[in-house]
């Protein structure tokens, strides 16, 4: 097939950093009318932006286009043989000088390696055939254009199958990360009102199995917990079909008789094509859920022409991806880097990637070096807390340690050219380690700044499109065609240097379109802080030459590993124990996580001091079934009261002064002053 879409694909990457932020800033919607040039369009649309009823924006309006397309069958010559209208309100002299260029369907796609060793090369190709079979498996089990289907899979190819099979024929895909409990899933099948699962009889991690099948039918009969009990009504994931069992682990498992069906003999009973279907470019692409400062997570609802644009965009900006390129990103699927830059950032650019599934440590911590160097890896994108993980072990000799590597810790690293950080800050002591140990003080690195919400990158430095000057710590410049600004408590822009809340000011294209099921909560979350503004919940400084610096969450939601956590959520669980009456938590800086969670909770009358320590384990076990894993109390303290001010409100801030073992500050509003002493003295004693 051919199209006028990739010669301004490949433009795209050429070294045009300042003509790029010129017509940006001159016109930026007519900007990203011109970048939709980088991807495949069925139709084109007929108006970039529809900003008439803020906060909902709609983009490149009138078009049509397919997400697995776009990934997929756009790079082959033997697509289904129709071609999409390659461009968009484009002039002709752009549509006429362009030309196709296509890869051979032999080029890998996905090069997957597992914990023990074992390897699998996914082609173009290869994937062009799954992904048709699976949309076909996804029809043949009565899912339709708009159904949502929930995914909670380990970290293997047919997990990136599912999503773009679901997307090619205009499904809505939810992800859900595999460190999530059986109640988590619950919430989010029934939230979303899912009609398929998708999971595999397991996973592995540290050499074991995670049982994620057995997770799905707990969270399927109203087991592990909670307060949405199997009851069979509203909140028992009733809208559940069937469950779509991958083998993995090729262990016998229970399956349940006309529910559960093996992905196998789904695949080999379908036909091999399927078209991808063309919809409309606000169609629902997927669903993420990520913590917020109240309540239940939110299900971020990202569509398809706008969230294509902005990661292919920044994709290419950022990285510069060539045909030779070997990326490696090290998120998991589940996370929104993983679905913006594992699965459709490296596949609609056509270049092959590294998956990884397991533990980044086992069994030695040169696992990682080891995997850029056996697979050649040129682009390495990760995060502050693996890089603060792997930094202890600089020393760590494989060779010595019987791991059978020669040469130092940090063998082989030669073809690296590019490094990424994502997720949290990174300390600059941790960077300049990555850049001197990890580049060898050759390769840029990107500190890229963005949200679940955002899509896609809205800060970073752009090294394959421009030259920038490089601060340790600093996400440096906005990307172009986005308006970042800082602010502070009355919405006024604060000097430079100044700590305010980050904004944005005009509509990305990469923005949620809402959250599922709740336009109310979607308004309330990002724009009414500040009218008219959407609002980050990061705090931010801005230096004398403009570059932005990230300062951690202005709200309540912590940073654990980089996953997000909402402390109202983890309260929500902790005093729905019926020993407990009370809750606060908070996070205090952890060396390599970046934060930890510290759980108080004050018991219910009747809870004798000698029931204290087992309260604690019981909270603790509650939070792991509850949430899951990633919500893992460092520490939990039972405490006869919390400090409060006059008004009842719960003073978070003392508590974590004294969880952090620091000067407790003022107290002058607290209601009872004793009360933050009593505390601080327990957690003394504790030791
Ligand atoms: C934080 C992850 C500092 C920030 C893509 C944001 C960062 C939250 C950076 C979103 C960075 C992300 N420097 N902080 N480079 N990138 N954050 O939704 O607090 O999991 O609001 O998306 O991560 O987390 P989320």
């Amino acid at each position: 097939m051919s199209g006028p879409g990739d010669a301004d694909a490949q433009a795209h990457t050429a070294r045009n950093g300042a003509a790029l932020r010129e017509s940006a800033t001159a016109d930026p919607v007519s900007f990203w009318s011109e970048q939709a040039r980088g991807i495949r369009w069925f139709r084109k649309f007929d108006r970039t932006l529809d900003w008439d009823s803020p906060p909902f924006a709609r983009w490149f309006l009138g078009g049509t286009t397919n997400a697995c397309y776009n990934a997929v069958d756009r790079h082959l010559d033997d697509g289904d043989g129709r071609t999409p209208v390659a461009d968009t309100n484009a002039t002709p002299a752009a549509e006429t000088a362009a030309t196709a260029t296509t890869i051979p369907a032999s080029k890998p796609a996905i090069i997957w390696e597992a914990e023990d060793g074992s390897q699998r090369t996914i082609t173009y190709g290869d994937l062009h055939r799954d992904v048709q079979r699976f949309a076909n498996v996804l029809l043949s089990l009565g899912v339709g254009r708009g159904d949502r289907v929930t995914i909670y899979m380990p970290m293997v190819p047919e997990l990136a199958v599912a999503m773009l099979g679901c997307s090619r024929i205009g499904a809505v895909h939810t992800v859900v990360f595999s460190g999530f409990s059986a109640v988590s899933i619950r919430e989010r099948v029934d939230n979303s009102s899912s009609k398929i699962i998708v999971t595999a009889d397991g996973g592995y991690r540290r050499g074991r199995i995670v049982e994620l099948k057995r997770t799905v039918d707990e969270a399927l009969s109203g087991g592990g917990g909670g307060d949405s009990g199997g009851d069979g009504g509203p909140g028992s994931a009733d809208s559940v079909r069937h469950v779509v069992v991958l083998r993995r682990t090729l262990r016998d498992i229970p399956m349940t008789g006309g529910r559960d069906l093996y992905w196998d003999d789904l695949m080999d009973s379908v036909p091999d094509t399927c078209p991808a279907q063309p919809v409309d470019s606000s169609h629902p692409l997927f669903i993420l859920y990520t913590s917020g400062t109240t309540g239940k997570p939110k299900g971020v609802l990202h569509g398809t022409g706008g969230y294509l644009v902005h990661v292919y965009s920044t994709f290419g900006w950022a990285f510069g991806a060539g045909s030779d390129d070997v990326y490696f990103c090290t998120a998991d699927v589940g996370w929104v880097t993983g679905h913006s830059y594992v699965v459709y950032g490296p596949l609609m650019h056509g270049i092959t990637s590294v998956m990884y599934e397991g533990a980044p440590d086992h069994p030695d911590p040169s696992r990682m070096w080891r995997l850029i160097r056996n697979h050649k890896v040129t682009i390495f994108y990760t995060t502050p807390t693996l890089l603060r993980m792997l930094m202890r072990f600089d020393d760590y000799d494989p060779k010595k340690a019987g791991g059978g590597m020669e040469g130092s810790a940090l063998p082989g690293l030669d073809t690296l050219r590019l490094l990424g950080t994502v997720g949290e800050p990174i300390n600059p002591e941790v960077w300049r380690w990555y850049h001197r140990r990890v580049g060898r003080g050759r390769c840029p690195i990107i500190d890229t700044w963005w949200q679940t919400e955002t899509g896609g990158m809205l800060i970073s430095p752009l090294p394959a499109t421009e030259d920038v000057e490089l601060k340790p710590g600093s996400a440096a410049l906005p990307v172009p065609g986005v308006s970042i600004d800082v602010i502070d408590d009355n919405g006024d822009p604060v000097p430079a240097n100044t700590r305010g809340h980050l904004v944005v000011r005009r509509p990305w294209p990469g923005m949620l379109l809402t959250l599922w099921g709740d336009d109310a909560r979607y308004v309330k979350a990002y724009w009414s802080r500040f009218p008219g503004l959407y609002h980050s919940g990061d705090y931010a400084r801005v230096d004398d030459d403009g570059y932005v610096w990230l300062l951690g969450r202005a709200d309540d939601v912590l940073k654990v590993a980089g996953h997000r956590i909402g402390t109202a959520e983890l309260e929500g669980c902790v005093v729905s124990h019926a020993g407990v009456a009370e809750s606060a938590v908070c996070g205090v800086p952890d060396e390599i996580k970046g934060e930890s969670i510290v759980v108080f909770a004050v018991p219910r009358s009747g809870v004798g001091t000698e029931l204290y320590g087992q309260l604690e384990s019981d909270i603790s076990q509650k939070i792991r079934d509850e949430i899951g894993s990633i919500a893992a109390p460092g520490a939990v303290h039972v405490v006869p009261r919390l400090p409060k001010t006059r008004s009842g409100k719960i003073m978070r801030r003392l508590l974590k002064s004294v969880a952090m073992d620091e000067p407790i500050g003022d107290t002058s509003t607290l209601e009872d002053a004793d009360a933050i002493q009593e505390v601080r003295s327990m957690l003394r004693a504790k030791g």
